[in-house]
């Protein structure tokens, strides 16, 4: 579930955060954010009238993240990315503008995998970014089945190097 031994690069950061539209954005949803490398990163560019939902499955992760996250705007919520359609609605948020995911989404059962996507495009306004990063290009063919456009990043200072999918449907 976790995916990964060691946390991401500050490149693989700067890679993910690239396409976040943090001028615009009303609500922004990471999912994963274990130590919160990208997290502390997404805080720092925070507009104040700006939500962040951060949704962390894992007690130890989810604990360190709610114990040192202070910013009124910053929601910290020990759950899993699937209910995050009910996270959002018991927040008395609307939809998502960009939802960020580290998830290991390839490691993933397949019925776990496509109920998450489906959560992710029912919160997504429909201008809506998806950023997800992989380690392979396996997941290429099922982020196109569900969005008009997806291009794919790479960042090569990361252990292992990873692919970084932007995706919307406009
Ligand atoms: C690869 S780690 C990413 C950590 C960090 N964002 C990074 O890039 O270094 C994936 C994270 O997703 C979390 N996770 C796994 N399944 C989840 C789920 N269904 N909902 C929310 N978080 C989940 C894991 O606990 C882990 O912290």
């Amino acid at each position: 579930m976790v995916g990964s031994l060691i946390p991401s690069s500050r490149f693989l950061a700067v890679k993910m955060l690239k396409n976040i539209p943090f001028d615009e954005a009303k609500v922004i949803v990471e999912l994963g954010p274990g130590t919160g490398i990208f997290t502390e990163k997404i805080m720092k560019r925070l507009n104040p009238n700006t939500h962040l939902v951060v949704i962390e499955l894992n007690d130890v992760f989810y604990n360190n993240l709610a114990a040192k996250t202070k910013q009124e705007n910053c929601h910290i919520v020990h759950g899993s990315a699937g209910d995050l359609e009910k996270i959002l609605s018991d927040l008395g948020l609307g939809k998502a503008d960009c939802v960020v995911s580290s998830l290991p989404l390839s490691n993933f059962p397949k019925e776990l995998r496509v109920s998450i996507m489906q959560a992710v495009l029912q919160c997504l306004i429909p201008t809506g970014t998806f950023i997800q990063f992989q380690y392979t290009l396996q997941s290429k063919k099922h982020f196109k089945s569900l969005f008009k456009h997806v291009s794919i990043d790479y960042a090569a200072f990361n252990f292992p190097p990873a692919f970084v999918y932007c995706c919307s449907n406009s």
